[in-house]
């Protein structure tokens, strides 16, 4: 099965030539990488243009956020629709990082909602901030999950990724083991079908968190993951191109 990874760039690069740069590294290995689906996340600024740039098909185009409501007086954001009509066909929804501006659950779950309404592909972030030996962690994951979920319409869980990414993992010197994520990915399962059935079992889920290409290939391996949710090793075309080549050999 092919290995997914998505790259999100985050506020990166700082000019668009450098985003041009990181496509074309991206789209050079990525043509080669037959196994690899590649969903690239760049700032909404360079969406549009990228998107128009971009003439291959091995690549998919992702918005690092936008809101459900269809327009209105909200100075700085951007919405689903305009996000679809730059040609996103994937959104980032509650990533750690807008979770830490203040995002919410229920927040996710109406983006979660409008994404499928415009039939994109909702990438629902979840991952707890630290871990202790209560298990407290799980609680939390649980119920970012279930919030998250709680307005998919029936029939359409399967369109929905889950990106489990530890906020402690984020941004960091190692990753999770490939072992943890195991065992975290058969509790997401379980959650999901607790609430949505059986059809949770197909739940597809991704890991983020401090992935480059010295431990993708064990994750992907080991890790009970359809792919990778990655961060700073997809926002440099060195990087991104050993982290490539490292999935398509796994
Ligand atoms: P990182 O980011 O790869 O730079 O650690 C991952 C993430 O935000 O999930």
């Amino acid at each position: 099965m092919k290995t997914l990874l998505v790259a999100n760039w985050k506020m990166n690069p700082s000019t668009f030539k450098e985003a041009k740069a990181l496509l074309d590294a991206t789209k050079k290995v990525g043509d080669k990488a037959k196994q690899v689906s590649i969903v690239l996340a760049p700032p909404s600024i360079y969406l549009r243009q990228l998107r128009l740039l971009y003439k291959g098909k091995r690549i998919a185009f992702c918005a690092q956020n936008a809101r459900g409501e269809n327009g209105g007086a909200l100075t700085g954001e951007i919405s689903m629709a305009q996000a679809r009509d730059a040609k996103a066909v994937f959104v980032l929804i509650g990533p750690a990082e807008r979770r830490a501006m203040g995002e919410t659950n229920d927040d996710t779950k109406k983006k979660v909602a409008a994404a499928l309404a415009l039939n994109m592909t909702p990438i629902l972030c979840i991952g707890e901030t630290e871990r202790t030996n209560s298990g407290a962690h799980y609680a939390h994951v649980a119920e970012q999950l279930i919030i998250g979920l709680s307005a998919v319409p029936k029939g359409m869980l399967k369109k929905v990724l889950v990106a489990y990414e530890p906020v402690w993992a984020i941004g960091a010197t190692s990753a999770m083991s490939p072992r943890d994520m195991h065992e975290m990915a058969i509790f997401i399962r379980k959650t999901v079908v607790g609430v949505h059935g059986e059809v949770g079992m197909q739940m597809r889920i991704l890991y983020g968190g401090s992935i480059d290409d010295t431990n993708a290939a064990d994750m992907c391996k080991e890790g009970d993951v359809e792919g990778l949710l990655v961060g700073r090793a997809s926002a440099d075309p060195r990087k991104v191109t050993q982290l490539i080549n490292v999935l398509q050999n796994a």
